[in-house]
């Protein structure tokens, strides 16, 4: 009973999250680059604006300058015994506009570093390729994977790293949260360009340019999985969904059948991640409507690029009630979900539900019995700091060990293989939705806030003391 012996304690950020140093050693503007500050109190969203534009508020440019406190941060999760530590190359650092023929090799060099550093701790770097950071140039110039180049030049990206990283990285991933764009509807057309540089523009016909978009990034993921397996045979690449199971509201048929197709319209992606094809029920609705983008030879290579396990992340559940309109048109908008009334939710509205991770667990086992990665898991909070610098989140402890009961449940009762576990985000950095730093994740807390003020500095929370112990009790001692 317990977790493997070799299992991957550890945390998750990502690069544009927490870098900063946007324009440093040659690296190019990304799309995180022109995304403003959000702030959830006044309800202001992210706005994407057309290049980086004098006066506005770009939180990722600063991030929390990982890029000069790496060695510092990366020591910290040491002591916490950290087996693990995911983030993700900025592509923009190695390929500064996406198209360029040669990388930088200051950008290669910087990640050269932070993995030695990461192994001289005995700590295993996870990586994912890309992470809502693709150069904004491919956006301004091919609108993003509308284009199939996007496809070669993602697949040169990716070969530049497996040559490069082949014995410092074993753990790959290729397109974080692949899935959110499905979500378009309800979270924002913003999510296209997050995931692939998608501009969208006014009487655009949104979902075809998700399903283009997103299929060519499948193919690319393909490509990728496929020549890390010839460059490095020792790797491990797996896929990243951002998994939210989707429950009926009722028992009533209508709302079951309901989550079903919503359970669809967000995860056909792992399906093909997994199983090298797409359902037949997805391919059914490409050809209701008349979608042409599969081209000759695209089956061969997903068929030929099926990942070694399934990453995901995991912060909430839904359920749904059926709104009168399950079909060929069917997409998901904010009226389709009702709120859970046996769940809690953060200040975020984010419905707190660890039983849930252990049924997305079995849903994911049930179909495709691959290994599996946690990596994303987390509580974003509004800190205090008291005087005396402690902050005192046992809200996050409490969130994190119910949902760590729920996963070793899955482990010991379900029989789930489960590879590892990198909670987000071991230091506080820049939310990814709304662009705060007053939205926390860490164990270590950073000395800055949404009206810039702080000195960066780093401490330890209370839930720094806890996670050192789950870590050093492989999941014993919750
Ligand atoms: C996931 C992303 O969606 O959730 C991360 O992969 C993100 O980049 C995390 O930070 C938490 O979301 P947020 O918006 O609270 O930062």
């Amino acid at each position: 009973m317990g977790f493997r012996k070799d299992f991957l304690w550890g945390g998750a950020i990502a690069a544009h999250q927490a870098e900063g140093a946007w324009d440093v050693d040659g690296k190019g503007i990304s799309i995180a680059d022109v995304m403003t500050a959000g702030d959830n109190v006044t309800k202001t969203p992210r706005r994407i604006t057309r290049g980086v534009l004098e006066g506005e508020d770009y939180p990722n440019h600063l991030g929390i300058d990982f890029y000069h406190h790496y060695k510092e941060d990366i020591a910290l999760m040491a002591e916490m015994g950290f087996k693990a530590f995911r983030t993700s190359i900025a592509w923009t650092r190695i390929y500064p506009n996406g198209d360029d023929e040669e990388p930088n090799e200051a950008g290669l060099a910087f990640y050269d570093d932070m993995f030695d550093t990461c192994r001289q701790y005995g700590i295993e770097p996870v990586i994912t390729l890309s992470h809502f950071e693709m150069p904004y140039h491919l956006a301004e110039k091919y609108n993003g994977f509308m284009d199939r180049r996007c496809i070669d030049f993602f697949v040169r990206y990716a070969k530049t790293c497996f040559a490069r990283y082949k014995g410092k990285v074993k753990y790959w991933m290729t397109f974080n949260e692949i899935n959110n764009q499905a979500e378009h509807v309800r979270m924002g057309a913003h999510h296209l360009v997050q995931e692939g540089a998608v501009l969208v523009n006014e009487g655009d016909d949104v979902e075809k340019l998700m399903y283009t978009s997103a299929h060519h990034e499948l193919v690319a993921s393909a490509l990728a999985v496929k020549a890390c397996h010839e460059i490095d045979p020792d790797a491990m690449i797996g896929c990243m969904i951002g998994m939210n199971g989707v429950y009926p509201a009722s028992p009533d048929p209508h709302d079951v059948l309901n989550a079903q197709k919503a359970m669809l319209q967000k995860y056909y992606f792992v399906e093909v991640h997994a199983r090298g094809h797409y359902s037949k029920g997805m391919l059914k609705k490409f050809e209701r409507k008349g979608y042409d983008f599969i081209k000759p030879g695209d089956a061969e290579i997903l068929a030929e690029g099926k990942v070694d396990y399934i990453g995901f992340s995991y912060y909430m559940s839904f359920a749904t009630k059926f709104t009168g309109r399950f079909g060929d048109t069917y997409d998901f908008s904010e009226e389709d979900y009702v709120r859970n009334t046996y769940l809690k939710a953060s200040d975020w509205g984010w419905q707190i539900d660890p039983i849930g991770l252990r049924w997305c667990l079995n849903w994911f086992n049930d179909r495709f019995e691959l290994p599996m990665m946690i990596v994303e898991n987390g509580f974003g909070a509004y800190d205090k700091k008291e005087e005396d610098g402690t902050v005192d989140d046992q809200y996050r402890i409490d969130y994190l060990k119910e949902h760590i009961k729920a996963m070793r449940d899955a482990v010991n009762y379900d029989g789930i293989d489960l590879m590892g576990y990198t909670m987000w985000a071991p230091i506080d950095i820049v939310s990814a939705s709304t662009g705060e730093y007053d939205k926390r994740y860490g164990f270590i807390y950073v000395d800055y806030n949404n009206k810039h003020e702080g000195d960066m500095s780093r401490s330890r929370k209370k839930s720094f003391y806890w996670y050192q112990k789950v870590c050093q009790s492989n999941g014993e001692e919750l």
